[in-house]
């Protein structure tokens, strides 16, 4: 069990509700029809949570997905610790559809990954790190590069805020790597500069893989104090994607109507 901040709570408030929002488009891609539907998600965990404040369970992101009521034909998984992946096996052991798990750090299984992704189907993916540290472009593509594939991409401000002067050189390297591009260097200085960043990461999703950017709003996810802690960032090559993250991205679950 992965001991987490209430924030997480939201996080996977809003994930329900995406993979909740997204059955009806995703139906017409699950049998008879040929072409499939994969959750991806390559920082798995677990697969439960504990709230470390209320002491509260909750499922963890792959059996939030595995119990959609318009399910998916495959969930493919990557997970690094060994703990992690003993409680991940036996949580997903009953699965009513197949579950890849592959053990190891996702950037450098990113090919195992791809290879279990129905081509032609309607996917989504989640990318999840505990850090910036995680996160690679590279990987991020690998995935982008698919037909029909919606990302949500974990993306740590607060992080990003606390250390991008303080450990300029760690995080110059950690950001270029991040984002795939050194472009954001002229546009973002100083910590008050971070959410451009997310826009530099739309855009590249958007000139090298077709992704549409403008509509689709991030879900800053604040910890107690109010303070965003990161970004989750909603992609789609599909205007009905954007829709539908932008209705559910309205309300959060503590009822706060505006997320900006
Ligand atoms: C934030 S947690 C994931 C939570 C999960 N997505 C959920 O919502 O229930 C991040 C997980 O990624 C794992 N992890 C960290 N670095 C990794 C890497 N390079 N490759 C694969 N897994 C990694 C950690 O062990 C941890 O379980």
């Amino acid at each position: 069990m992965q001991c987490v901040g209430s924030w997480s709570r939201e996080k996977h408030d809003l994930l329900r509700r995406y993979l909740s929002a997204s059955g009806g488009p995703r139906r017409r891609y699950l049998p008879p029809a040929p072409g499939g539907a994969a959750f991806i998600d390559i920082f798995a965990g677990p697969g439960r949570a504990r709230i470390r404040t209320t002491g509260a369970l909750e499922d963890g992101s792959p059996l939030l997905a595995l119990k959609q009521p318009v399910g998916f034909t495959r969930l493919v998984l990557c997970e690094i610790e060994p703990e992690n992946l003993d409680s991940l096996r036996r949580r997903v052991a009953g699965a009513q559809v197949p579950v890849s798990i592959l053990e190891g750090d996702c950037n450098d299984r990113i090919a195992d990954v791809a290879a279990a992704i129905p081509q032609w189907g309607l996917n989504v993916a989640l990318v999840d790190p505990y850090s910036l540290e995680g996160l690679s472009f590279d990987t991020i593509a690998t995935l982008a590069r698919f037909k029909r594939m919606d990302l949500v991409v974990f993306f740590p401000v607060a992080e990003i805020k606390r250390n991008l002067e303080r450990n300029r050189v760690t995080y110059t390297a950690l950001l270029d790597r991040a984002l795939g591009t050194d472009e954001w260097q002229r546009t973002v200085a100083r910590k008050g500069d971070v959410l451009k960043l997310v826009e530099v990461f739309r855009r590249q999703l958007q000139e090298r893989f077709g992704y549409t950017t403008a509509r689709a709003r991030t879900a800053p996810i604040k910890n107690d104090k109010n303070v965003p802690l990161y970004h989750l960032v909603f992609a789609s090559k599909h205007a009905l994607g954007d829709k539908i993250w932008e209705s559910i991205t309205r309300r959060t679950v503590g009822g706060q109507g505006e997320l900006f």
